[in-house]
């Protein structure tokens, strides 16, 4: 496996693949994203541009280190242009067929040494690396959101995973100045196998205890030292991707708290999405 991480691809850059582009440039790495048009590329781009502004405005980053990691952005929409990256990392749509064809197609393109990530959260890594056939390369590389605030990444071994790419990927997390850990590839993986179930049981609460959302929110910051109430972290997290977290982590373990609420699902329905669609359990600007 490439031996240095000096060039990362990142694919499809929402709101998670903005963020771990963000990261890298703050790091010091070329970052090439991919975005499938110009627009939305543009767009990310736009976005990290925002939060390091504002670090500089907050005096936590010179103005001199924020233009230069801007810089070292370059966008496209072919994934061809990702051939001279040591690493890759996945951060499109939440589905495993585009995400195993994405895979396939990243091993045609890059040198046999990339090593190649996906930042899924509830998928097999495994099974999006049964799609190539150098699943020795393929390694999980879990960020939470928002991926520049939260420090920890999550590096998944999966079934055939090389220790050479497994070493490279924990050490850039590192590089990224993230706390990694390390753990195998298991449904919802550590956090998620446990976070998943208990926003799901929050929401449940929510009916049962006939609580408003201000105050179960209310409640798990004061009473249990969340730094966000469930409601709110929801919100944040994207009604959809949560439901579509839970229906996968329901249909691998089948326990009944994993399953989405039907209040979520409803939500989910109606296009309360939470802060990316303007309304969920709250109403943003
Ligand atoms: N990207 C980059 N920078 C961002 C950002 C983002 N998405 N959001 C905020 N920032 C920057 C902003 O510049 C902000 O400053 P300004 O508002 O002055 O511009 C700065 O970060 C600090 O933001 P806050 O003042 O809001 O920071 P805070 O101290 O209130 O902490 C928090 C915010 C870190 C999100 C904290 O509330 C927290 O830890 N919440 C819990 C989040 C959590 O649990 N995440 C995990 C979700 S689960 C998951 O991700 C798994 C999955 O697979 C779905």
């Amino acid at each position: 496996m490439a031996s240095e991480i000096r060039t990362v691809g990142v694919v499809g850059l929402g709101a998670m693949g903005a963020g771990i582009a963000q990261l890298c440039v703050e790091a010091g790495v070329e970052t090439v994203g991919r975005e499938v048009t110009a627009e939305l590329g543009e767009k990310a781009r736009d976005r990290i541009a925002h939060f390091l502004t504002r670090k500089v405005e907050k005096g936590q980053l010179g103005q001199d280190a924020r233009d230069a990691a801007v810089a070292r952005v370059a966008l496209t929409t072919d994934l061809a242009d990702l051939a001279g990256c040591d690493l890759v990392i996945e951060a499109i749509v939440e589905e495993l067929v585009p995400k195993q064809e994405l895979f396939a197609e990243l091993e045609r393109i890059c040198r046999p040494d990339t090593v190649l990530a996906t930042n899924t959260s509830a998928l097999s890594v495994t099974e999006i690396a049964s799609a190539t056939s150098s699943p020795e390369r393929v390694v999980g590389m879990h960020f939470f959101n928002p991926a520049p605030l939260m420090p920890l990444v999550e590096i998944v071994r999966a079934e055939r995973s090389a220790d050479a790419a497994f070493d490279a990927a924990y050490a850039f997390g590192e590089k990224l100045g993230k706390h990694p850990i390390r753990c195998h590839d298991t449904p919802g993986f550590v956090v998620n196998r446990v976070l998943i179930p208990l926003l799901n049981d929050c929401v449940r609460v929510l009916d049962e205890a006939r609580v408003t959302v201000e105050d179960l929110d209310a409640g798990m910051k004061h009473g249990a030292g969340w730094p966000m109430g469930p409601c709110e972290l929801l919100d944040l997290v994207g009604i959809d991707v949560h439901v579509h977290a839970s229906e996968a982590l329901w249909a691998k373990l089948r326990e009944p708290r994993m399953a989405a609420p039907a209040r979520l699902v409803a939500m989910a329905n109606a296009g309360l999405l939470g802060r990316k669609s303007g309304h969920g359990f709250y109403t943003y600007e």
